[in-house]
């Protein structure tokens, strides 16, 4: 149950679900500013990221919970727009630089390592009005935005992510529109948006390489988000592995793999049935050998996102898959579905298998050649607002109890563990309908009261003892639960047991 030595634990959030301050100062607008001012129906219960959890202002209360639960590492975003106000490096924001020295400085004084992602979701308006992730001048643009944000913190930053769950970017905006900028467009959007995100990330690891790699040897990564595909019986092997060529490897292969480039089963797939559809050219866009080799080997380490699987099976006669990459493939002619043994949860793709976790890390560890993984998001969202939350404790210890076995029994390098996130906060499309902190936000409370769940002190408990062996708050509820079933005093014993845990868990903290 022990974690290797070294292994480390943190939480994270992104800028625009908690930072709120979205016209602050000279902040340019981001495209999740424009269309929830422009359409708040986008969004189920009408909010908007305008104050969320209002970070941007309680940033030292985040740095706080953050200490109290013990975190080696605090993993959050940079909002492009509050560095380059225009999105581009004509304008750079005193403010916004400012806001994030602020931040890094208060974490290390603390003991907790920042760790930065550079692009999660909110893309500067601008670019997207000139395309966004389909215009490859974004490549560059974001390399200018990283180049600015590298020379300003690369002295105290370590561990770098550019550019958040890509799969998300493309895939799921370009085929459903469910995500900002709503477009859809999947003839071409996820293919191009999938080129072009390889070459910003790769131009942003390059300038780290070159300018601050030898001085200050820090990380760079991508954040890639796969959902773990597993074949539906055994026949289907062969096609679930092509499925994840599909998936994972479109993103990853090209840096990670020997040959660098798109899974070569992919690229030929691609290449025929874009011909069938008429295309006179391949709708996953092909690398020049100058391409690939600029990619290839763009990586310190593997930075890996999960929360879900689905089963692989071949489409029947007459069946139509539905779009990449919640119900099936198109292009492979696969179904995706849902194993019943998952438990469902209240968002509304995610069902619960922790064993795909496992498999998803070890296929990443046999196919790159043992890479250091650090798990960069991993929880659970809950409609439910409660304070003993012990779905959200058991889906922790479940995936941590998987990830050491791909460590002990797998032999998989995985370096730490990322709970998302550190506090609830705006969650895109679902708003502040669904919660996924370790500490529960008041959102009725202009100062967003910061309060610890059940499971931060557990989460708590797990870090301190470096541990999966800790008491276990859930347990001591169900005990109570249990041996006071059928009294008369049943309710008041369990009343007394939940306030003792409650101060358990507010003492504690
Ligand atoms: C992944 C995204 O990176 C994050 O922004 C989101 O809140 C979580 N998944 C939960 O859906």
């Amino acid at each position: 149950m022990k974690f290797p030595p070294g292994f480390k634990f943190g939480a994270g959030t992104s800028a625009y679900q908690i930072e709120g301050a979205w016209n602050a100062s000279d902040k340019g607008i981001s495209i999740w500013d424009n269309a929830l001012h422009n359409d708040p129906n986008l969004v189920s219960d009408g909010t908007t990221g305008d104050v969320a959890c209002n970070s941007y202002h309680l940033w030292k209360e985040d740095i706080h919970i953050a200490h109290e639960l013990g975190l080696h590492f605090y993993r959050f975003s940079i909002s492009w727009t509050r560095i380059l106000p225009t999105g581009f490096p004509n304008k750079i924001s005193k403010d916004g630089i400012n806001y994030y020295n602020k931040l890094i400085d208060g974490l290390l004084r603390k003991g907790i390592e920042p760790v930065i992602t550079l692009q999660h979701f909110d893309l500067p308006l601008s670019i997207q009005n000139l395309g966004g992730w389909t215009n490859p001048l974004i490549a560059d643009w974001f390399a200018d935005y990283a180049g600015v944000v590298f020379s300003n913190y690369a002295d105290r930053v370590k561990t770098w992510i550019t550019i958040n769950e890509p799969h998300m970017v493309c895939d799921l905006v370009y085929n459903f529109a469910i995500l900002v900028p709503i477009v859809t467009e999947p003839w071409l959007g996820p293919f191009l948006c999938n080129k072009n995100v390889l070459m910003a990330h790769a131009k942003a690891w390059r300038i780290y390489d070159e300018n601050y790699k030898q001085k200050y040897h820090g990380k760079v990564s991508i954040a890639n988000n796969p959902i773990w595909l597993e074949a539906k019986t055994e026949d289907d092997e062969d096609l679930a592995e092509l499925a994840r060529e599909f998936g994972v490897g479109r993103f990853s292969d090209p840096i990670y793999s020997e040959e660098g480039g798109w899974p070569p089963a992919i690229e030929k797939l691609m290449i025929d049935y874009s011909k069938k559809q008429g295309f006179p050219y391949s709708r996953l866009p092909l690398f020049t050998e100058e391409e690939k080799k600029l990619i290839k080997g763009t990586y310190d380490y593997y930075s890996l996102i999960y929360y879900t699987s689905r089963l692989v099976r071949p489409a029947h006669e007459g069946e139509e898959p539905g779009p990449w990459f919640i119900n099936g493939s198109k292009e492979l002619n696969v179904i995706l579905e849902t194993d019943p043994r998952w438990p469902i949860t209240d968002s509304s793709y995610i069902l619960i298998n922790p064993e795909g976790i496992r498999r998803q890390i070890t296929w990443i560890t046999r196919r790159y050649k043992n890479v250091s993984i650090l798990i960069t998001e991993n929880g659970l969202g809950t409609k439910s607002a409660e304070l003993h939350d012990t779905a959200r404790i058991r889906f922790i210890q479940d995936h941590l109890q998987q990830i050491l076995l791909a460590i002990k029994e797998d032999g998989a390098n995985v370096v730490g563990y990322t709970v998302w996130s550190l506090m609830d906060n705006f969650e895109w499309i679902f708003g502040q309908t669904l919660r996924f902190g370790l500490y529960h936000i008041d959102f009725t409370d202009p100062l967003r009261k910061r309060t610890p769940r059940a499971s931060a002190h557990y989460y708590k408990s797990i870090i301190k003892h470096h541990s999966l062996d800790v008491p276990h708050p859930s347990q001591v509820t169900r005990e109570l639960r249990h041996s006071n079933a059928g009294s008369s005093k049943f309710s008041l014993c369990t009343l007394i047991g939940l306030i003792t845990l409650g101060k358990l868990v507010s003492n504690s903290l």
